[in-house]
């Protein structure tokens, strides 16, 4: 033995002397010595059931297009959606919220096309209604993927007009109910809408299609893939005037208390990773579900982390949607809502 080892034995032995004697009652390494104890005094869990899968729909047939910046997610054309929703339905997830990508030619200032009879999206929820009819629709309500503008509202000198928008969303919201939607998802963040599009259902008969808000919504750039898939990115200038300001957080809990007040069953917190702290506040504030929307730019960034070989994606996100939970969301919109599905599934955790 080396003159160095003898040294490090000695002291090792030493050291072991002493902390024997060491008096250390409370030990809060005994509630994760194994996975079974783990498990049972977890605080937050995930659960397929918790998870929302967004997906995104184009017009014409046999279409399954990559989105470049979104790895694993695509556009599909009706019939691919359905065969892509065999495979999300057997996995247990039993609720998807859908997109539509617009053809520029019937794109126009006043979204017309939203509640146009010839709106392959409107048919696409319909389709998708009569071919699983336990699973949950959420709707976008929304003028951008319409607007010749790219904005959520009508447009006019620059300007986004609030009271002139809600005319269009509650029509939207209508022709999405017709269709057979469960949810429709104001996700413009225009003043009184949430009132305006229950007024317009109820009179229209629709007193059990739900409104989940997009209350707490944030000008964020973590949306850029998203309007990549939809080519939905504003012609001039962004988002400010109307979704959140980032630098607050009570003003969200305002919002969802308004839309709640409003008539809303559901109220969501957009982005969730970077607003944690609002979905806590809101969940403690809410007596109604709280939902979070892990985004596409927090999804494309685990993402592109792992196929760089910089981190595991599937655990990053496992621990990462966890904690969005933790917060206090029970809903959660996730492009990795499938391979969640497989990762509780197999037991990982
Ligand atoms: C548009 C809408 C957006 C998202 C959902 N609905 C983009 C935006 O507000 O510009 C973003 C979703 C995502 O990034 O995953 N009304």
């Amino acid at each position: 033995m080396s003159q160095r080892k003898r040294e490090l034995m000695f002291n090792l032995r030493l050291s072991f002397v002493y902390y024997r004697k060491m008096n250390i009652p409370i030990r809060p390494r005994r509630n994760r010595r194994n996975s079974s104890i783990r498990n049972m005094v977890k605080q937050s869990s995930l659960e397929v059931s918790n998870l929302v899968y967004p997906m995104f729909v184009t017009s014409g047939h046999k279409i399954k297009e990559a989105i470049a910046s979104m790895p694993g997610q695509y556009r599909y054309s009706l019939d691919e959606l359905l065969v892509k929703l065999d495979d999300v339905y057997a996995r247990g997830i039993r609720a998807i919220a859908l997109f539509p990508k617009i053809e520029e030619e019937h794109k126009d200032s006043l979204a017309t096309h939203s509640y146009s009879k010839s709106n392959h999206y409107l048919n696409a929820i319909k389709e998708v209604k009569d071919k699983f009819n336990d699973l949950i629709i959420f709707s976008d309500v929304a003028m951008d993927p319409y607007s010749s503008d790219g904005h959520d509202g009508v447009v006019e000198n620059g300007e986004i007009l609030n009271d002139e928008s809600l005319e269009v969303l509650a029509k939207m919201a209508v022709a999405q109910a017709e269709a057979g939607s469960d949810y429709v998802a104001p996700s413009d963040m225009m003043d009184g809408r949430v009132a305006y599009i229950r007024d317009a259902l109820d009179k229209e008969g629709y007193k059990n299609v739900g409104i989940m808000s997009y209350s707490a919504k944030y000008a964020s750039s973590f949306y850029g893939p998203f309007r990549d898939a939809l080519d939905s990115t504003p012609k001039s200038g962004d988002k400010k005037t109307y979704q959140m300001d980032f630098r607050n957080s009570v003003e969200g809990v305002r919002e969802a208390e308004l839309d709640i007040s409003e008539g809303a069953d559901i109220v969501m917190i957009k982005p969730a990773l970077s607003y944690l702290d609002v979905i806590r506040d809101i969940s403690v504030a809410s007596q109604i579900p709280v939902a979070a929307y892990f985004v596409s730019g927090e999804y494309s960034m685990i993402m592109g982390a792992g196929e760089l070989g910089y981190l595991d994606a599937k655990e990053a996100m496992y621990e990462a949607t966890c904690s969005v939970r933790r917060a206090g969301a029970s809903i959660i919109f996730t492009y990795a809502a499938l391979d969640l599905a497989q990762y509780i599934k197999e037991d990982n955790i």
